[in-house]
Parts: structure tokens; sequence; C-alpha cells
């Protein structure tokens, strides 16, 4: 399977488009550029015009310096689960600054905070039973572990070759080198010489784009399963550690996997003695209206990565909860290595762990997974209404408080719009200009509001949704004018 090139540009305008940009700046003298080498930001972008700077928030808005308010459709990064200003975090962390700021939880000291997320952690995941968790400072960093776990692992029951991980093409995993390499993004990859080659992608589970004329979605996840089955094959599963996957693919565009997926995809990596991690990074505390992705999908893996709304991104932290079989020979191996090698200053953070463990309570007292099934049939209908009219729209897609809009042409998911015309950057600058965040990928666009967002906020995020979809036709009409 191929990937379109429009589906591989993640928050960058195309080339062309760059180079255009650039020329601009080049003409009309660059800005003062500041000092920091800006994540996901092209050098034209610094150059050209001064960041938009965040300074507060407020519930499911964020403030621009300059006063003015934006519905923050995006919640952060996929992360902001309760909102930004939801009092009793700021109180968490404050109490556990002023009580300990920091000690760290190497050589068997450790802080109370952490050992309660820890057992909170394991009393929450009910998909299947976990054993221990191992905590980082991000989602980057707890995929890059869970490699690392995993190699330990077949190391300690003697199967060295056994350490290959497939990913899937269009996935999303971090950016640290493990975790780049693990996510099925090219763009991630070019010229960073990844991935590493202990990666192996298979197919993307996008039904719309990828499956065959009359193929039925449960005949496509059966194909896909094969498909992964004869990739197992070829390597020998021998030399297969791992199999890694989202529940639902997020930052790479909001891919819902096809009905049957998870299931024929867990028969074949268990028959080939394959563990499963489920990267809940974004999926993970209700997004789909379920506590957790492997909840929603009847996912039982092995291993599991969370960050995020761990603590509603108030502070960064991550975590990996690992199965009570894998936790016993990683603890065994230890005890003959002499230690278990591996851990950050940050693993275990009090005062993330604090606000983490208020975040928790907060999502059961509340029902936050409750309330996303309450409103997120209007957030996903109220965005359909106006897509299904659309010239422009190809496909919507969502789950919970999850939707992407592909713009294409004719609805066709092979009838794309040329990338130069940046569709999707047009659309973004249309939220913006109106008062909303959204994430922009190529042709595409994502929304994940705050899953606390109430029906009214659905109803205005809608209502601008809509009014930059027009204004995008308008804008696509007049290049398509030009064009002819
Ligand atoms: C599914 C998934 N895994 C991992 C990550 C990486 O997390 P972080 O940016 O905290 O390193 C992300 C980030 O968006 C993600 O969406």
């Amino acid at each position: 399977m191929t990937t379109p090139r429009g589906l591989l540009q993640a928050d960058a305008l195309s080339d062309q488009v760059a180079s255009a940009r650039l020329d601009s700046v080049q003409e009309h003298g660059a800005s003062k550029e500041h000092a920091m080498l800006a994540p996901f930001t092209a050098g034209w972008q610094t150059a050209n015009s001064p960041p938009l700077v965040i300074e507060r928030s407020e519930g499911c808005y964020v403030y621009d310096a300059n006063g003015k308010k934006y519905l923050d459709a995006l919640a952060g990064l996929f992360s902001t689960a309760l909102g930004g200003s939801e009092p009793r975090l700021v109180k968490a962390a404050t109490e556990q600054l002023n009580k300990l700021p920091f000690y760290h939880s190497f050589w068997n000291r450790t802080t109370r905070p952490s050992l309660d997320l820890a057992n909170e952690l394991i009393n929450m995941f009910t998909a299947r039973e976990m054993g221990k968790v191992f905590f980082t400072s991000s989602g980057s960093e707890a995929n890059d572990s869970q490699v690392k776990l995993v190699w330990y692992y077949n190391n300690a029951l003697g199967r060295p070759g056994k350490k290959k991980i497939i990913a899937r093409s269009q996935s999303y995993h971090g950016t640290t080198f493990i975790s780049t390499s693990l996510s099925g993004l090219p763009l991630l990859h070019q010229d960073f010489d990844l991935p590493g080659h202990f990666v192996l992608h298979t197919d993307c589970p996008h039904y719309w784009r990828f499956h065959l004329p009359g193929e039925t979605e449960e005949e496509f996840a059966t194909r896909l399963a094969i498909s992964l089955e004869n990739l197992i094959l070829k390597e020998g599963a021998e030399t297969i550690a791992a199999f890694i996957a989202e529940p639902v693919i997020g930052a790479g565009g909001v891919i819902i996997p096809p009905k049957t997926y998870f299931e024929k995809i867990q028969t074949v990596v268990k028959r080939h003695d394959i563990l499963f991690i489920a990267d809940e990074v974004i999926i993970g505390f209700g997004r789909l209206g379920t506590m957790f992705g492997s909840d929603f999908y009847n996912i039982k893996p092995d291993l599991v990565s969370l960050a995020k709304a761990l603590s509603c991104a108030y502070l960064p932290i991550g975590a990996i909860l690992v199965s009570p079989e894998i936790a016993d020979v990683i603890g065994a191996h230890s005890n003959k290595l002499g230690t278990f090698a591996h851990g950050f200053t940050y693993s275990g953070h009090p005062v993330s762990c604090a606000v983490a463990l208020e975040a928790l309570k907060i999502y059961r007292e509340r029902d936050i997974p409750g309330h996303v099934t309450h409103v997120a049939q209007r957030f996903q209908e109220g965005i359909e209404a106006f897509a299904a009219e659309s010239p422009i729209v190809g496909e919507t897609r969502g789950v919970g408080l999850l939707i992407a809009t592909e713009f294409t042409n004719n609805k066709s998911p092979y009838d794309l719009f040329p990338v130069e015309w940046g569709i999707g950057e047009i659309f973004g600058a249309e939220c913006k200009e109106l008062g909303m965040m959204v994430k922009v990928l190529g042709n595409m666009i994502v929304m994940s509001p705050p899953l606390i967002i109430t029906h009214e906020e659905i109803d205005k995020l809608v209502s601008i949704y809509g009014e930059a979809l027009k204004a995008t036709e308008e804008r696509v009409a007049e290049l398509k004018s030009k064009k002819n």
C-alpha cells in the first residue's frame, strides 16, 4: 500500500509553499527571530512572523497575548482533558511543591505520590490484569522504554533474536530515536537517518482510502490481518518481539480501525508469541467514552503506554503498564544482573504524580468517560452535517471526542487537491481568525476538544467549523478557477 504524499505533511506546508514563503521573507526582510528551535515548525515560519503566544487558559478556551480568545478544539495537544483551569490540579501541585518538590525513585527509594499513582493505574486499567507501572516524563519516553523493556524481556528468556517491532504506517508514537522509528510517518524520518532497522511497518487500517472495490470493513480487516501474518512469516516469528498500535491512530489523522480489526490482529500476534503494546497516549482516560481504548476495542495488551491526559498535561508525565508475566521476568532478570538499569531522573516525579492522582480522581468522580459518551454524538453529527454537504470534504471520521476532516475533490480518496494549495492550512487559518484552534495535517484537520466540553461549547465549535469550511470552499473555488 502506498500513502499519498499529501497525507505525509505533518504540520508543515508543502516544499513549494515553504520556499515561496522563504522567498517572501528574503524579499521583505525577516522580522527578528526568537531563540527557540520550535518543535514541528519550519524555519520560514519563525522567520516570517512572530509566534502566536498563548498567555492564559480558562475551561475550554485559551487566550493569546493580545487577549484574543480561542476555543481550544485540540485540548492543547490532545491532552488538557479537564480544560485549562482546573483548580484542584493547581492545588495538588502547589501542596506537593510545598511538601516535597522532588525526590527520585532510584535504588528502592521513592515518594508517596508515585507509589499511590502506580497502584491507582493498576486498579483503573481493567481491560486485563496489569502488574507494574514504570514512569517516564512523556509519551515518547514511554514508547522508547517499551522497546527497551521488550528487548530486556526477550534476552531474559534466552531469545536474543526476537527483537523486531512491528508498527503501522501513518501511526504516531513520538519523536525520540526509538519512538520516531516506530512512527509510520515518513516526514518524521526524513533526514534524521530513521527509522532504525529494528522496526517494520505494516498496513495502515484506513478503510476509506485503502479498501478494494466491493470489500467490506470486515473483509478489509481480514486482509490486513493476513498481510500482518505474511510479514511475520517472511521475517520469521522468532525475530519479532512486539506489535505496537494506537487504538485509534490520532496525530496521524484519526484512523478508526475497521470492524473486527483488533480481534483479528490480536489472534495473529498471539499465535506467533508477539507482545501487544497499546499506545494509549491520546486515547487513554476517556477520549472515546471509555476509560481506555483497550476497553472500547476489547484489546488485551501486554504493555500499555500512557501520557497526556494522565496529568491533564499540567505537568509532564508518562507511564507504562506492564503485565504481571513480563514484570516477573524483568524482576528475575534484574536479580541476575544486579539491577534493572533503566530509569529517568524524573521517573515518578512527585509533583507530576500528585497532579496525575488528582486528575484520575476527577475523571472517576465526574464520570468523564460517561460525559464524553453523552456529548460525542452532538459533536460527531454536527461536524458530519456540514462535511456531508461540502464539495471539498472527502471524509470525516471520528469516534468519541476525536474527529478528522480530510479535504479531497468529489468525495474521492484518490482525487487529491494539489498539496501546494495548502487546503488544511487555509482551513486552520480561518479557524484561528474565527477564534478556534485545530490541528492541521496536510490536507486534513483534526479536532479533539477537552473532555469537559459542554453541549453549548460543541455548538459553538460546530458553528465555527461550518464558517471556516464555507470560507475554505470559496478559496478552493478561486484556486480552481485560476488553474482553469
Ligand atoms: C499515540 C501517541 N504516542 C506517543 C506520543 C508522544 O508523546 P509525547 O509528545 O508526550 O512524547 C504521542 C503524541 O502526540 C501520541 O499521540
